[in-house]
Formats: C-alpha cells, sequence, structure tokens
C-alpha cells in the first residue's frame, strides 16, 4: 500500500520538520491514484458538509456527533470570508464564527476535517463570501488575474491556513484537518475566460502550495488543477468523473444531497435511495472520498443568505434537518450504506474493480485484494423493473436502479432501494402565541442630514455597502392644473425599471404597488397607473436586495436598484422622464436607525396598538421560552416580507408572501434526480417556519422583533415546536442487513423503532406483517395480514423508548400466506 505518488517538497518539508522537532506520531497527509492517505493508510472517507455559521455553537457538538454515528470520518466546511472580515483589517472570529473552536469540536469526536477555504464559497452564502468592502478596492476584478483581487484574497487565505498552524489543527500537528481547497468551481469560468482566467487559476494553486499546510489541496470542478492539486468532482452524481491525472484520487467534494431553498421556489427533496445509489455507483467505480453537501444545511441567519431571492432556511433535505434532528430514513439508511462499505474497505483500497457484465441492465464490479479481501457492488440501472441476476452461482435480486453491497463477494448486506431504516414524521407543534405592538415606519420623515439629494439615479450596493436591504428613491413630480388626467380620470402611468430585487412604490405616502424578480431573473420593472393630484406629488420608491448573488464571475460589476429609465405617461406633454431629475436618498429604514430590533432601540419610541395589513410596519411582542428542549420555530403563514429579529439576534428574512410556483407531485426514487424532480409547497410559501435557536432565549422576556413591508397580519404569527408525529417502518422479510451478516444469520430481518430523547412508544397506530399499502401516515391493510400483527409490537415496544421486532412469521402468530414475500410495516407515536 505504499504511496506511488511522490508527495509535494513541501508536504515533505513539513513532515520532516514536525518528525524532528516534536518526534510526533503523525505524518503528513498524502495520496496517490486509490486514495487519500492518512497515516500511511489509504482511506475510503466520508464526509459531510456542516457550515458552522449556520447554526449557533451550542448546537456544534450534537451535530458532530450525528455525523459520527451516522458513520462520517470527515466534516466538511466552507470558510466564510465576509463573516470573518466585516471589513479591511477588522476580524471577527467569536460566537457562529469561531471556526477554531468548531475544528476543535470535530477533533474531539475523532473526525477528520476537510477545509474549503475558497476563500470565494458559492454556497448560496451573501456575495459567495466575499465582503462587500472588496468591491469598492480600487481596479478590482473578481476570480482572475487582478493584482488587488489576488492580494486581498492572498492575505485573507494565509491569515487562515496561518491560524490553523499556530491552533495546531493540521493532521501533521496532532489536528483534524486533512484536507483543504482553494478558489470554488473555477473550472467553468475558466472555460468562459480564457488566458486571464488559466493564470489566475495557476496563481491560485501556487499561493495555496507555498502556504505548506501539510495537507492536500483540492480545486473541485477544475478539470485544469495543476499538480499536485487534486481536481474533484460536485454534482448529483459522480460515477462519470475521473482525476486529470492518473495518480490522484477520484473524489466526490459535492454529493447534492437535495438542492437549496429560493424564495417563490418549491421546495426540492431528494429521495435516499436515489442518494445512497450515486454515492455506491461513485464507490463501486473507485471513488474514494465522498462528501455530503449538505450533512447539516442549517439556516442563513441575519442577513447571510446568498441570492437574490435565496431563503433562510438552508435545510436542504440533509440528513441532519435545518433543526439538527435526524431526518429519517435519510440519516438512517445512509448509515447503514456507510456501514456496508466500511466493510468493503480493505478490499476497496487494495484494488481496483473488475466489471463483468449480468444482463443488459445489470453489472457487477469486484475488488479482490491479493490478501484474499473481496468485494462486489450489483447494479441493476434499470430505471423500472427488477432483475434476478446470478453471481459467482448464487442468485440476487435487484431492485431497479439500484446496487447491491456485499463485502464478501456473497452476503448482501446492504441495497441502496431497501430501505430498512425508521421513517419519522416531523409536526410543527403549537406551543404559544404572542401579544404585539406596532410601530409605523414613516415615509419620507428623514432630515436634510440623513438624506442625500443629487441628479439621476444611483445604484444601491454603492450607497448601501450591504449594511441594509433597503434605499430609499424620492422625487418629487409637479401636476399643473390643466393636467387632463385631473378631470378625465385617465391617471398616467409609473414605470420604473430597477437591476432588483425587490420595489414598493408609495405615491403621496400610499403604497401603490410591489414588483419583485426571481431566481431566475432579479430585475423588475414597475408599470402602473399612480393617482397624482394638482400641485407637488412626491413619488418614494423602496428598493429592496434580497441577498446579494452568490455565483459567477466578475463580482465587482453586479448592481442593484433602480437605475432606470423612471417615466411617467399620460400627461398633456405625452411622457415626462423623470431619471434625470433630482432623487433623493436614504440608506435603510428609520426603524434601523433607531435599532429598533434591539432591547435599547426598540424601548426608545412609543409603539401602539397593533396594526393589521399595514405596509412598513414594526411588531413587537414579549415571549417567555416554551418548556421542554424541542428546536422552536416561527411560524410566519399570515405575514407578507420582511425580517425578524430576536434579542437582537437576526433571525433572517421572510417572505411567505411569495408562493411557491412549479411543479410538484408524486416522487419515484428511479431515474436521474435533479433538483426538480421531487418537490413540494407549490401555491404555498417556500418558507413558512423560521428556526428560532433556543440558545438565544432567555427563560422569560424575550424580545421578538418584526419589520413587515406589505402588510400582514401578525395575530396569526406562533412559536412552534418541531417534534416528531409518527414513526413508522417498513421492513421486508429478507430486508438485507449487516447484523445479520455478522451473526451469519441471514434470514432474520428487524424492524426498529427510536422515539427522540425522552420520549416513549405510547401508541401503536398500525401495524400489518403481509402485503400492507400505502406511505407512513396513511397504512391499510392489504389482501394478506397476519392477525396477530399488533401484538408483539404492543409486547416489545410500548412505553419503551426503543424497541426491535423480528420480521419472521413466528413473532406475528404464523404465516398468513406461505410463498408470498411478506413486510412488517408499523406506524407508532412516541410522546
Ligand atoms: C455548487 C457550489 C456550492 C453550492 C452548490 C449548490 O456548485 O460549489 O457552493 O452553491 O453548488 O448548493
Amino acid at each position: 500500500m505504499a504511496s506511488s505518488a511522490p508527495p509535494a517538497p513541501a508536504v515533505l518539508a513539513v513532515a520532516l520538520t514536525v518528525a524532528l522537532l516534536a518526534s510526533s506520531a503523525w505524518a503528513a497527509v498524502t495520496y496517490d491514484r486509490k486514495a487519500v492517505v492518512v497515516n500511511g493508510q489509504r482511506r475510503i472517507l466520508l464526509s459531510g458538509s456542516i457550515h458552522y455559521p449556520r447554526s449557533v455553537p451550542e448546537m456544534w457538538p450534537d451535530l458532530i456527533q450525528k455525523a459520527k454515528d451516522g458513520g462520517l470520518d470527515v466534516v466538511q466546511t466552507y470558510v466564510f470570508w465576509n463573516g470573518h472580515e466585516p471589513s479591511p483589517g477588522q476580524y471577527h472570529f467569536e460566537g457562529r464564527y469561531d471556526l477554531v473552536h468548531f475544528i476543535k469540536l470535530v477533533k474531539q469526536a475523532g473526525l477528520y476535517v476537510h477545509l474549503r477555504i475558497g476563500p470565494y464559497v458559492c454556497a448560496e452564502w451573501n456575495f459567495g463570501g466575499f465582503p462587500i468592502w472588496l468591491k469598492y478596492v480600487p481596479g478590482i476584478s473578481f476570480r482572475t488575474d487582478n493584482e488587488p483581487f489576488k492580494a486581498e484574497m492572498q492575505k485573507f487565505t494565509t491569515k487562515i491556513v496561518q491560524m490553523m498552524k499556530s491552533e495546531r489543527l493540521f493532521e501533521w500537528q496532532g489536528g483534524p484537518i486533512i484536507l483543504s481547497q482553494i478558489e470554488n468551481e473555477f473550472g467553468p469560468l475558466e472555460w468562459d475566460q480564457g488566458e486571464p482566467a488559466k493564470d489566475y487559476a495557476s496563481w491560485a494553486a501556487n499561493m495555496a502550495m507555498a502556504l505548506n499546510t501539510g495537507v492536500p489541496w483540492i480545486m473541485c470542478k477544475e478539470d485544469d488543477a495543476p499538480d499536485p492539486i487534486i481536481n474533484t468532482c460536485n454534482g448529483f452524481y459522480c460515477d462519470w468523473f475521473s482525476p486529470n491525472k492518473p495518480h490522484k484520487p477520484t473524489m466526490w467534494t459535492e454529493a447534492w444531497t437535495a438542492w437549496y431553498t429560493g424564495f417563490g421556489i418549491p421546495v426540492p427533496h431528494r429521495p435516499v435511495e436515489d442518494l445512497a445509489y450515486g454515492v455506491a455507483k461513485f464507490i463501486q467505480k473507485g471513488g474514494s472520498f465522498v462528501n455530503y453537501y449538505m450533512y447539516h444545511g442549517g439556516t442563513n441567519f441575519e442577513r447571510t443568505a446568498g441570492g437574490p431571492f435565496i431563503a433562510t432556511s438552508y435545510d436542504y433535505d440533509a440528513p441532519l434537518d435545518e433543526y439538527g434532528l435526524l431526518r429519517e430514513p435519510k440519516w438512517g439508511h445512509l448509515k447503514e450504506l456507510h456501514r456496508a462499505i466500511k466493510l468493503c474497505e480493505p478490499a476497496l483500497v487494495a484494488a481496483d474493480p473488475i466489471l463483468s457484465s449480468l444482463g443488459n441492465a445489470q453489472k457487477a464490479s469486484v475488488f479482490r485484494s491479493s490478501t484474499g479481501a473481496c468485494a462486489a457492488f450489483l447494479e441493476n440501472k434499470h430505471k423500472l423493473s427488477y432483475a434476478r441476476v446470478s453471481f459467482n452461482g448464487m442468485h440476487y435480486d435487484l431492485p431497479p436502479w439500484s446496487i447491491s453491497i456485499l463485502p464478501d463477494c456473497k452476503t448482501t448486506v446492504f441495497n441502496t432501494a431497501r430501505v430498512g431504516s425508521q421513517i419519522s414524521q416531523m409536526k410543527m407543534e403549537w406551543a404559544g402565541g404572542l401579544t404585539w405592538q406596532s410601530y409605523n415606519e414613516e415615509i419620507n420623515s428623514f432630515s436634510e442630514l440623513e438624506s442625500f439629494t443629487t441628479v439621476g439615479l444611483l445604484e444601491q450596493i454603492n450607497m448601501t455597502r450591504d449594511n441594509t436591504d433597503y434605499l430609499w428613491y424620492t422625487t418629487y413630480v409637479d401636476v399643473a392644473k390643466d393636467e387632463q388626467f385631473l378631470t378625465s380620470g385617465k391617471n398616467p402611468k409609473l414605470t420604473v425599471m430597477s437591476a432588483g430585487h425587490a420595489l414598493h412604490v408609495f405615491i403621496n405616502g400610499q403604497l401603490s404597488g410591489t414588483v419583485y424578480g426571481s431566481v431566475e431573473n432579479p430585475k423588475l420593472t414597475y408599470t402602473g397607473k399612480v393617482k397624482l393630484w394638482s400641485g407637488s406629488n412626491t413619488i418614494s420608491c423602496l428598493s429592496i436586495a434580497v441577498g446579494l448573488p452568490n455565483v459567477g464571475e466578475h463580482f465587482e460589476t453586479w448592481n442593484a436598484g433602480i437605475l432606470g429609465p423612471v417615466t411617467l405617461d399620460g400627461l398633456n406633454e405625452g411622457k415626462r422622464d423623470l431619471t434625470w431629475q433630482k432623487w433623493t436618498y436614504q440608506v435603510g429604514l428609520k426603524g434601523e436607525a433607531m435599532s429598533l430590533h434591539s432591547l435599547s432601540g426598540s424601548s426608545s419610541v412609543e409603539w401602539g396598538e397593533p396594526v393589521q395589513k399595514q405596509p412598513l410596519t414594526w411588531y413587537k411582542a414579549f415571549f417567555n421560552a416554551p418548556d421542554g428542549d424541542e428546536p422552536l420555530a416561527l411560524d410566519m403563514n399570515s405575514m407578507g416580507k420582511g425580517q425578524i429579529w430576536i434579542n437582537g439576534q437576526g433571525i433572517g428574512r421572510y417572505w411567505p408572501g411569495y408562493k411557491a410556483s412549479g411543479t410538484c407531485g408524486h416522487c419515484d426514487y428511479r431515474g436521474e434526480y435533479n433538483e426538480t424532480k421531487c418537490q413540494t409547497n407549490c401555491g404555498d410559501p417556500s418558507q413558512r417556519w423560521y428556526h428560532v435557536p433556543r440558545p438565544w432565549l432567555n427563560p422569560t422576556g424575550n424580545l421578538l422583533v418584526i419589520f413587515e413591508e406589505w402588510g400582514g397580519d401578525p395575530t396569526g404569527i406562533s412559536m412552534v415546536k418541531r417534534t416528531t408525529g409518527s414513526v413508522c417502518a417498513d421492513v421486508s422479510e429478507w430486508q438485507p442487513s449487516i447484523k445479520n451478516w455478522r451473526t451469519k444469520d441471514y434470514e432474520k430481518a428487524e424492524v426498529h423503532l427510536q422515539c427522540d430523547h425522552g420520549r416513549k412508544i405510547t401508541e401503536i397506530k398500525f401495524a400489518s406483517f403481509g402485503t400492507p399499502q400505502g406511505s407512513c401516515g396513511n397504512y391499510s391493510e392489504g389482501g394478506c395480514h397476519a392477525h396477530r400483527s399488533y401484538d408483539i409490537f404492543k409486547k416489545n415496544c410500548i412505553n419503551q423508548e426503543w424497541c426491535g421486532v423480528s420480521v419472521v412469521p413466528e413473532a406475528f402468530g404464523g404465516d398468513p400466506c406461505p410463498g408470498t414475500m411478506k413486510r412488517a410495516v408499523v406506524e407508532v407515536t412516541c410522546s
């Protein structure tokens, strides 16, 4: 198992120094054509993305432990530059941005870290992780061969590497970091831009290498990654992928567990059968590193969501849900997959697969080591039909679109399409209403000192420097007494063209219309008949940014806000162009200037009786923390669009008023997945619930502040707890299982049920051994049903936090239909 690739000189030098100075037990991390080599061992590494600022530090130990329990070896995270360097040279590594603490927790749990420094990260994160001040560095051009950009990128990357070194966090120092990343998916840009992009990519590679991290660097989606940097794959499937040199291992840095949620688009889900199939396909082809993007997606708190229109929830349908709870059966099925893969590890790292055909759409990939280890993957890629294949003289039944894993080349311990793990149905349980007061955000209440007047239209991000979503554009229109529309009633038409992302138009203080772009196109045009009076009229436009773009090139060129033209049509003179008249600008809201979201700010003004359906309204309520330890959320269904703060902390943007449009419906795991395949929420808000981290709450007297732009009904807002509704399982008699493999007791499949911590099974809602139908929440008996199906579950499970039942006829009082393949299906309540 000697590594065939010569380690980079830098890597060697570092290893040598360490060996000499500390006679440390750790060697540099290297790689060869088969795998990443840690401590001299080739490893099959299973990894999951958990982004530290997308949860609160109090959640980190539990998330990391659940990743470990789920069978992962590595936690992968990006490093979020704009969170760490909010203004040039001013660094922030506290709270949710305490990177070192996060990495140390991963180490404590005994896992490795893959640190994707970027520092461009994409990640549906505001501005792709770039600090906004970078856009205003003179002469800057992003992600290309540009000196000012490269200087800042190098400075930050170096800062992070030095910090990791001084905290002794690289593997050769006894730390957990085994891999790093520079840039992110630069390949497609290089393709577009040619020479300057190529120069930049090789500069980035050299710059990274010179930092002597002692661990391999990777560049994801970058076919040109220069040696010794490893190019890796990102995608829904990566079994087509090979690295650019034969001496590099085959690595998958982003196995997408589903996709992100955007305001106005349906919510994506990826069936675990298909995800497991994708991963097994990659391993079967010789891949040795798989990272789930995301393993825990979490929440885009405050204004960290990228955009435009990335939702506050970054749940991603990940194995750990937004709240950090296990998503079942996804988490459990992947855990079983990981156990099966790990049983194959000795054969996988030692040999290349030998393929043989088992049928038209069926094949075997066999890994056989010289020491006798043998592992086989049997694949049926047919999208519809089961296949019965024969392999090594035995018969195997393969469900459609699936792979069976045989760690001894004989026994199926896992099939990607046979989900034996429990299914948990989550629910949002009412946990308290709120008593509101409101405060009106006045329009045009600014003093001359607070505002700024000039001729023409100004770009929004330049004005706000992204300190706020909001920029007021105000202008005045004089209407002469003899304007015909004053008597004809044919109101003139106002047209406002904006680069995005949302806009409320007020005429003489009244909301006259709202427009917004979409995930596909942030640009928007307002057109509407407006009611003007004779004399001076005020046109006030509140332009709103909804997260800055996170993907693309030349970030320095991106714009938002009203760039014009702005015209008024239907006057005696015809069309009047307002673009080049005087406009008055106000950055942010009055309420923001007064810090109404904070305890001190909110007590500095008089709040009144709560109003409803009124645009531009601040609401506040005090509440006590609901009892228990379940995760909490706010149900915002009755509201339009705005932002939420609790005890001064930003929960994020909410926008239930933007209903998801797209195609939803039945979801079949079989066949190629893409992000629009298994969607929900069509016609409903893309995001209704907003995570409230418990650690942000005091036992009593918590301040909740909301700014509503459109007008909503705050009496409809409630606090909810996220709990498990029903727990189900659906296990067939011949469910493959690792437990069976170990005991060589092949026949015995088992149902396992587990309640959340501290809860017990109180009710068996449904049980059937036979041929039941339906899915969790609406099962029914089929043609074959054992009459004593309930008894064994009652006996083994009631009042237990956990229980197991063997799926054998004897357990259910005998075989109800000999010769038919039966399943045990059960639904229980935990309380
Ligand atoms: C990838 C990118 C990630 C993330 C993902 C979509 O292309 O590398 O950062 O944006 O797409 O969720």
